[in-house]
C-alpha cells in the first residue's frame, strides 16, 4: 500500500456549496436498507425519476449492479458486507461534495455498517430509510428467484434465511412496502426531503444551500 503520508488533499475552488448554488437543491445521501426483495431498488429508481424531473441532479448506486464492477472482488460473508458498504458510503461522501442527491440500495444489513456511512458522510448529510417489508412476503415475491435457492442451500449465508438483517432502531423514514403505494412511497420521501429544506416545495422555488 503507498504511505498515506505521500498523498496532498487538494482544495478544490469548486466548493460544494457552489455545485448546490446552481443545481438549486442541496446534496444528501438517500440510504435505502432493507432485506432483497423489500423494494430498494424500486423505490430508489422512482425517488430519482421524480427528482429528475423536477430538475435535480441525482445518482442511484444499487446493490445489484455496483457488485459486478466497484465491489466485484466481495462475496457475501460479514466482512465482505461490511467492506461493500464502506466502499459505497465512500463513494456516496464523493457524490454528496458534487453536489448530487446519492440514492443507494444495498441490503446493509448491518446496524454497525450503516452508521459507519453516517459517519463518513456526516450525519446532516445522510437519511436512511427503511424499506420494511416481511421475510414472508420478500419470499412469496422471490423476484430474482434467490429466496428458493438459499432455502434449497443453493446459496449460502441470505440475508433473512441464513445471515442476520439487523432492523433500524431509528431511521429517518420507514416505508412499509407491503401496505404503502409506490407512489405514496416517492411522495414521502420527497416530503421528508422538502421539510428538511433539501429540496424545493414546488419547482421553480430553489432550496437554500449551505455556506461555503
Ligand atoms: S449487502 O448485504 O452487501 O448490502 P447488496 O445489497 O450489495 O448486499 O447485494 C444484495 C443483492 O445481491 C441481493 O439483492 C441479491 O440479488 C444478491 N445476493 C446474492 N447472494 C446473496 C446473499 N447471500 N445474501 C443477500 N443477497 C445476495
Amino acid at each position: 500500500m503507498q504511505n498515506k503520508n505521500n498523498v496532498v488533499w487538494h482544495h478544490a475552488t469548486v466548493t460544494r456549496s457552489r455545485r448546490e448554488g446552481i443545481n438549486g437543491h442541496r446534496s444528501v445521501v438517500l440510504w435505502f436498507t432493507g432485506l432483497s426483495g423489500a423494494g430498494k431498488s424500486t423505490l430508489a429508481h422512482a425517488v430519482e425519476e421524480h427528482l429528475h424531473q423536477k430538475g435535480c441532479r441525482t445518482f442511484v448506486f444499487d446493490g445489484d449492479n455496483v457488485r459486478h464492477g466497484l465491489c466485484a472482488d466481495l462475496g457475501f460473508s460479514a466482512a465482505d458486507r461490511s467492506e461493500n458498504i464502506r466502499r459505497i458510503g465512500q463513494m456516496a461522501k464523493l457524490f454528496v461534495d458534487a453536489g448530487v442527491i446519492a440514492l443507494t440500495a444495498f441490503i446493509s444489513p448491518f446496524r454497525a455498517d450503516r452508521q459507519r456511512v453516517r459517519e463518513i458522510v456526516g450525519e446532516s448529510d445522510f437519511l436512511e430509510i427503511y424499506c420494511r417489508c416481511s421475510l414472508e412476503e420478500c419470499e412469496r415475491r422471490d423476484v430474482k428467484g434467490l429466496y428458493a435457492k438459499a432455502r434449497a442451500g443453493v446459496i449460502r449465508e441470505f440475508t433473512g434465511v441464513s445471515s442476520p438483517y439487523e432492523e433500524p432502531l431509528a431511521p429517518d423514514l420507514v416505508i412499509d412496502t407491503e401496505r404503502q403505494s409506490l407512489e405514496e412511497a416517492v411522495e414521502r420521501v420527497c416530503g421528508l426531503l422538502a421539510e428538511r429544506g433539501l429540496i424545493a416545495r414546488r419547482a421553480g422555488q430553489g432550496a437554500g444551500h449551505a455556506g461555503s
